[in-house]
């Protein structure tokens, strides 16, 4: 049996009368307050940068993955708006939270992007509010961080308001799974909180996913996204192993995956990136470590995806003595530096280490990436900007080495093949053997022992 507060709340929301908030309107709390707004419901998102507020206000978006044809009529419609003023939330009805968590540098979690914006909500919170927070965190979260800053006012979480949590599970870059058709976990801190944190997902999901607590739901995400650091962990060390054993790691994954059951294929490459992969399990590891729990499959993934990008440099410098050059003093392009395929976010992307150990060795680092054309002095370790170099053959042939780090679709690697001198491929782009492309996790290119690369690539090279 619901309360009156809850049936008041579930009644606006089934009838789409209900003004919804997203507070963080970034890769995650754009798409989730235009969806919502899609679904009917009137969307308010709050944020404390003032030119996401502006675009928004102007149905201009700047996430890849949500077209601003998507946010121009929303907002038009009076259906979507932004603000960076919290007091808007005297008017919602529910609240998302979708603010970043990140690590701090002791690999502990970092809290305070949560804590302040539950502080400013905490300010204007009215009785039969729901709150559910989407932030990736350690299981516990919701109930030991989130509740008791709510309450604070004296509102009882689970009467007087309702809280849940939801994981988020974008991907961003990816045109099958979106928003809507991805399924929505939510664990609410009683029946009323889920009930309702369900009813507010089924606006703007086909399918929600019941569990039976916040702190379950907290830690689906984490073993989603533990599960992907392990297995990338593992592949990772695979790659290594074949390198030295003289054995094609992408061959061996390509047959592997013909087995009908029980492989999943996951890919080697330059390390984790991303605001996900590489943070979300050492919240899970701090938060086990807090209860007496060794998280080793975590720790040890870590410290194989963390030393992956120096692999990448190992194996430019095995490139570069083959031509009888060191890594100091030599160019070296890095080809794609997003932390995946066809996206624009450089966030922990693994990229920035390999050039910041190059430039660290004396390499003259440039890179060109089609998603990204500036990267600030304070974007990577260098410390001076840089611009995205244009892939043209004469270009590309004043390289001593180009490393692809990510394999953006858009990028010609006919022409770095037959254009660059060396090419180190961390990503299995270049898929027929040259003498002058050294794959990761695959055995030493035939020729590259009698290769001599005085002035670009050796005669006859084919793509
Ligand atoms: N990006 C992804 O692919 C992804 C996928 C699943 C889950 N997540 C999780 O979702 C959460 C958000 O990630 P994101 O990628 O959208 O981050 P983001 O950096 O793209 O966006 C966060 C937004 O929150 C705003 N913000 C920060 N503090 C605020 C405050 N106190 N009040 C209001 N706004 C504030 C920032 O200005 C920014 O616009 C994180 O916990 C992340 O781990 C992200």
């Amino acid at each position: 049996m619901k309360s009156a507060l809850a049936t008041r709340l579930f009644e606006r929301l089934r009838s789409r009368q209900a003004t919804v908030g997203v507070v963080g309107l970034g890769y995650v709390g754009l798409p989730l307050a235009v969806e919502f707004a899609h679904g009917g419901l009137t969307a308010v998102g709050i944020d404390l940068d003032a030119r996401k507020v502006a675009a928004v206000g102007r149905g201009e978006s700047y996430i890849p993955d949500v077209p601003s044809s998507d946010v121009a009529p929303l907002v038009s419609a009076g259906r979507l708006r932004a603000t960076t003023d919290f007091a808007v939330v005297r008017e919602l009805d529910t609240v998302n939270i979708c603010v970043p968590t990140p690590l701090r540098k002791t690999k502990d979690p970092d809290m305070s992007y949560i804590v302040s914006a539950v502080e400013a909500i905490a300010e204007y919170l009215h009785p039969g509010m729901l709150i559910v927070l989407e932030s990736t965190t350690y299981p516990g979260t919701t109930e030991e961080v989130v509740q008791p800053l709510l309450e604070r006012g004296g509102l009882k979480a689970g009467r007087d308001f309702f809280l849940a949590f939801s994981p988020e599970r974008v991907d961003p870059g990816n045109g099958t799974y979106t928003t809507r058709n991805v399924p929505k976990v939510v664990g609410g801190m009683t029946p009323d909180c889920a009930e309702l944190a369900g009813e507010l997902y089924l606006s703007a999901v086909e399918t929600v996913v019941p569990v039976s607590s916040p702190r379950v739901a907290e830690m689906v995400k984490l073993l989603e996204n533990t599960f992907r650091a392990v297995n990338i962990g593992l592949v990772n060390e695979i790659a290594l192993m074949c390198d030295k054993l003289g054995i094609d790691v992408w061959e061996v994954i390509d047959a592997a995956k013909t087995k009908p059951f029980g492989f999943m294929p996951f890919y080697p490459g330059p390390g984790l990136g991303g605001h996900c992969i590489p943070i979300d399990p050492f919240y899970l590891s701090w938060k086990a470590k807090q209860n007496g729990f060794e998280a080793r499959f975590i720790e040890l993934a870590g410290q194989v995806n963390g030393s992956m990008p120096h692999f990448v440099v190992d194996k430019i410098g095995e490139a570069l003595n083959g031509a009888r050059k060191s890594i100091n003093g030599s160019r070296v392009l890095v080809v794609g530096i997003a932390y995946k395929r066809d996206i624009d976010d450089i966030r922990e992307s693994p990229a920035l280490d390999v050039m910041a150990v190059l430039h660290e060795k004396g390499a003259r680092v440039s890179y060109s990436d089609p998603f990204v054309p500036t990267l600030s002095a304070r974007g990577w370790p260098g410390g001076y900007e840089l611009h995205s170099t244009p892939l043209d053959p004469s270009t590309l042939a004043s390289f001593d080495c180009v490393a692809i780090l990510t394999d953006h679709r858009s990028v010609d690697y006919k022409i770095i093949v037959s254009a660059a001198p060396l090419i180190v491929d961390t990503r299995n782009t270049i898929k027929n053997s040259h003498p002058h492309v050294f794959r990761l996790g695959a055995p030493r290119p035939a020729g590259a022992d009698v290769l001599e690369i005085a002035d670009g690539v050796p005669a006859g090279t084919t793509y």
